[in-house]
Parts: C-alpha cells; structure tokens; sequence
C-alpha cells in the first residue's frame, strides 16, 4: 500500500504534466491562427503645429482610429497592447518612431472599435524636420497569451503630410 504522501505526490505529478501538455497545446494550435486585422486612421484636424522655443517642432492632430482586431484574440489570448506610431525619416536618423496613442484590449468584443481622439502623446521632433514632412502610421500590437509565445506585429498605413507652414 502506499502512503499518502506518495499518492498525493503522483497526483500532483500528474497534474503538473496534464496541465505542460495544455500549455503546449494552446500555443500550438495559437500558432495555426493567421490574424488579419484590418486599420485605418485619418487625421481629421492639425489643432496646432509649431515651433518650440527650444526649436523642436511639434504638432497636435486629431485622429480617427478605427480598427477590427478581433482576429488577434483566440482562446489564449490575455490581453493585446496595440500602439500608433508616426515614423519618418529624417537627415539624421532612418527611422524616428513617435507613440501617438496606445491602448490595452482584454476582451474580443472590444477589439472592434472606432475612436476620435487627439494624439495623448505628444508629437514631438527633436529639432525642426516636420514642415511638409511625410510619415507613415503604424498601428503595432503585441499578442499577450495567457502561455507561450508573445507575437507582435504590425500594419503600415503610408503616405500621411504635415502641413508645410506652422499654424
Ligand atoms: C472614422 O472612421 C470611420 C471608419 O473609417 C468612419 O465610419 C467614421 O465616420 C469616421 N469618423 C469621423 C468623425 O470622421
Ligand atoms: C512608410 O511606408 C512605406 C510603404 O510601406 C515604406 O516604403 C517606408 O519605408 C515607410 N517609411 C518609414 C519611415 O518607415
């Protein structure tokens, strides 16, 4: 007969290998899941665009986010972070990356949204490049699952202009 220490033992065991084997089968049929969201964001109105005192320019607009994320979610999806990103090229750097908004998805329903904000980060350039500067918007996310892997991608939305004068 065994003691009960030893059954508690082997079922503890046991479970401990059920539950391996769930994880790994949770990120593995996540990996058969081709997410194909769809964005797209217009800039409905420069508020401001100007030049700082200290010579970086910066500029306000509003946007119209609307996405359908809810390919992103599967069973072992935790939560998705998605960010929108102005990035252009300057003389001195390839590729300048400036967070305009960002948000934290838990649940499938509200991955499907259209929102009108102004961007709750500033857009600023460190110096003066953003007259007539073209940029693209990048909404990125970030898969987080509730096992496995996280995944992170993107969607480039191209061909965005900054007004050619201060205003
Ligand atoms: C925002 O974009 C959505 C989808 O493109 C559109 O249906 C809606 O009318 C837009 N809202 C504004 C205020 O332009
Ligand atoms: C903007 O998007 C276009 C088309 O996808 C791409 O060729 C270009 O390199 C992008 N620009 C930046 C700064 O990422």
């Amino acid at each position: 007969m065994h003691s009960f220490g030893y059954r508690a033992n082997a079922l503890f065991t046991f479970a401990v290998t059920i539950l391996g084997f769930m994880c790994a089968l949770a990120s593995f049929t996540d990996s058969f899941n081709s997410p194909s969201p769809s964005v797209q964001v217009q800039v409905l109105k420069v508020n401001w665009f100007q030049k700082q005192p200290n010579g970086n320019d910066e500029v306000s607009m509003t946007l119209n986010i609307s996405a359908d994320l809810q390919s992103l979610f599967t069973w072992n999806t935790k939560q998705v972070f998605v960010f929108l990103a102005a990035e252009y090229v300057t003389p001195k750097h390839v590729l300048n990356q400036i967070s305009l908004w960002d948000a934290i998805i838990q649940e499938k329903e509200n991955a499907k949204f259209t929102i009108t904000t102004s961007n709750k980060y500033r857009f600023i350039d460190q110096g003066s490049n953003l007259r007539g500067k073209e940029f693209n918007l990048t909404l990125h996310w970030h898969v987080m699952p509730k096992t496995g892997k996280m995944l992170a991608d993107k969607v480039v939305l191209p061909g965005y202009r900054l007004p050619a004068e201060y205003r």
